[in-house]
Formats: structure tokens, C-alpha cells, sequence
């Protein structure tokens, strides 16, 4: 059978930063994020007895290596709770460059996650959506929802509590916006797989991002539900320099920073100081991601655009859940 989905990137607000078991993929923390409707993957999946063996095209190039083995690796997972014996040709296409810290595992692995489950004939829940994206990829398990999510870190050994749930839906702040700019398209050279579990071992600042996490996710999750910008904004930066600093303090150091995010981050500040309200977040890559109020878009897009920091950018707002579609990629 074939069908096809899409799933939207999410940028963490509050950020996931390693895991207890690296096998199931299950993190010390729990993360709260925001879908965006601007970035996006598709994803077709045909599971069929002509096939002889997988195979995978993500943009437009056929995927091998250990790429393709983490891909097959799913989908043979999904497969372990359905009666198919059938390999499946796989094709994937993202409206962003992937693995450069703008979430293109989390919109793929949610769309993989999806369109695979759907072709095997699965009728699985928005639970189990997410707790199958998660062992794609972590961030993968709140791309399953639109709007406002908060992945629960979970408590049992098997993961079975470790799953995404929806904060509010993307009309509950339709004016809030993310900028979300392209310091450098490259592909990153250390994986967040690999820069997390570096982290865990070795920063000694690792302890002291998990003695503040509950506060950044009270907080998040209270400025969500009142709307309160600052009070967003603030623990977002904040939340994501702590992340930086325990990358920075590992040994080796994992910066993941370009000198454009420098320049960016600064220039955020200086609008702030001058009475626009914008904060910076990062992930594991050079791109800066703006979250500021519909309102001041143009006038902050001005202003990164001088600075000559950034390749490209996307201006995102709250976007929708993951979501099968007719409109197939073969
Ligand atoms: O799910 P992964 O392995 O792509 O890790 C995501 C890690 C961060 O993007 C840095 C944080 C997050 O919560 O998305």
C-alpha cells in the first residue's frame, strides 16, 4: 500500500538535551516546542511484494550509508507491529537543508512515522505516533502535533510514558512568529545524537541544566497559556544559552556557533535594548531562530538582512499537525 504525509519542523522552546537510554531514545528532560508552518517534509511510503529491497531518495538524491540504515531501521520497527513482510521504497522531500539544526529529523521522522504507519494498514494513535517518531528521533515525537507541545520526559523503562501531548493549539497565539535565519546551509559535523551524549559524560554543567529545567518548563508552559511574551521570550534565551554552555564546556567542545549566530544573536539584543521585542533561540547548528510578534517582522527582518549574517530565512508562525495526504510523491 503507499500513502504519503506531511509533518511540520518544530524549533524546541524549551530544549531536549540527552538521554537516559540511548537505544529507545529517551531523554533526561522534558522539552516544550512550537510546530512551524513554513517548514516542512513530505514523505511517500509504498510497501510492496514487487520490492526486493529498500529503497530511499530524500531531496531528490538516493540515500545510502547510515542514513538509509536509520530510515530502514523504522520502518523494520513499524513493520515488527503490523503482519507485512514487504520492503518498501521510501521518497522524502524537505522545503529546508537538512541535518543543519533546523529540525529536518523531527518534520521527517514524524512524516516517516506517519505515511509508514498508514501504508502497513496501522491505525495507531496520536500517542503511539508520537512514541514511534520518538525512536526515529526525539524531537520527531512532538512534530506528530501542531501548535504548542510539550514532550513528557516519561518515568518507565520502556518508554511507554515518553511521549508528545499538545499545550494549546496553533490559533492560540496566531501572531506569534519565529524568523528563522540560515547562517550556513552545511550539514553539521557533530550529530545532536553524537554532541548529546558527549554532553552527558562530560560537561560538568550537564547536572546543573537538569537542576533548572523544571523552572524554564513551568514558565514556558504558563507564558504559553497567558501569552506572555516576555516572560516566553526570556526563558527561551536563556533555556538555549544553558544548552549552548553545557555543549561549549564538553570535552571536546562542541560549538556549533558560526560567527554570523554571533553577529545575529547580537543584533537581537541591540533591538531589544532599543525597545523591539525579539529573543534568539538555537539549536545543534549555526542558524539563529527569531521569536518575536507579527508586528515587528519587517522591522526585524530589516535589520538581520543588514547585518549580511544570513544566506536565507523563513518566517514561520504556529503550524499544523502531521497529517496524511492524497497527493503522492511517485
Ligand atoms: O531529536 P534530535 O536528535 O534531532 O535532537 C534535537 C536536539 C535539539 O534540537 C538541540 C533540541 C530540541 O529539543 O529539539
Amino acid at each position: 500500500m503507499k500513502s504519503t504525509a506531511i509533518a511540520y519542523a518544530n524549533i524546541a522552546l524549551v530544549k531536549y538535551w540527552g538521554k537516559r537510554d540511548e537505544q529507545l531514545i529517551l531523554p533526561y528532560n522534558s522539552s516544550i516546542s512550537m510546530t512551524l508552518d513554513e517548514l516542512y517534509t513530505t514523505t511517500t511510503v509504498e510497501f510492496s511484494r514487487s520490492y526486493n529491497q529498500y529503497s530511499i531518495s530524500i531531496n531528490g538524491i538516493e540515500t545510502t550509508g547510515v542514513e538509509a540504515e536509520k530510515i530502514i531501521k523504522h520502518l523494520e520497527l513499524l513493520k515488527s507491529v503490523s503482519d507485512s513482510y514487504q520492503l518498501a521504497k521510501v521518497v522524502s522531500e524537505s522545503n529546508f537543508p537538512k541535518k543543519a539544526g533546523l529540525a529536518s529529523s523531527a518534520s521527517g521522522f514524524a512524516a516517516l512515522t506517519l505515511a509508514a504507519s498508514k501504508a502497513l494498514g496501522l491505525t495507531l494513535s496520536e500517542k503511539d505516533l508520537s512514541i514511534f517518531a520518538r525512536r526515529g528521533s526525539g524531537s520527531a515525537s512532538r512534530s506528530i502535533h501542531g501548535g504548542f507541545v510539550k514532550w513528557n520526559k516519561g518515568e518507565k523503562p520502556d518508554g511507554s510514558d515518553s511521549f508528545a501531548v499538545q499545550i494549546a493549539e496553533s490559533k492560540h497565539w496566531s501572531d506569534l512568529s519565529m524568523l528563522v535565519t540560515v547562517v550556513s546551509p552545511k550539514e553539521k559535523k557533530v550529530s545532536s545524537r553524537t554532541g548529546m551524549k558527549q554532553t552527558v559524560k562530560t560537561s560538568q554543567l550537564y547536572k546543573a541544566w537538569l537542576e533548572t529545567i523544571n523552572v524554564d518548563l513551568k514558565n514556558v508552559e504558563k507564558a504559553i497559556l497567558e501569552k506572555n511574551f516576555p516572560l516566553l521570550g526570556s526563558t527561551l534565551e536563556n533555556n538555549a544559552l544553558k544548552m549552548h554552555s553545557t555543549m561549549h564546556t564538553t570535552n571536546p567542545p562542541i560549538i556549533y556557533w558560526e560567527a554570523g549566530s554571533l553577529i545575529i544573536m547580537k543584533e537581537v539584543i541591540s533591538l531589544r535594548e532599543e525597545g523591539v521585542e525579539c529573543y534568539f533561540t538555537m539549536d545543534a547548528g549555526p542558524q539563529v531562530k527569531i521569536l518575536c510578534l507579527e508586528k515587528d517582522i519587517s522591522k526585524i527582518s530589516e535589520r538581520i538582512n543588514r547585518t549580511g549574517a544570513a544566506q536565507d530565512w523563513f518566517v514561520c508562525r504556529p503550524g499544523e499537525r502531521a497529517r496524511i495526504i492524497e497527493k503522492h510523491l511517485f
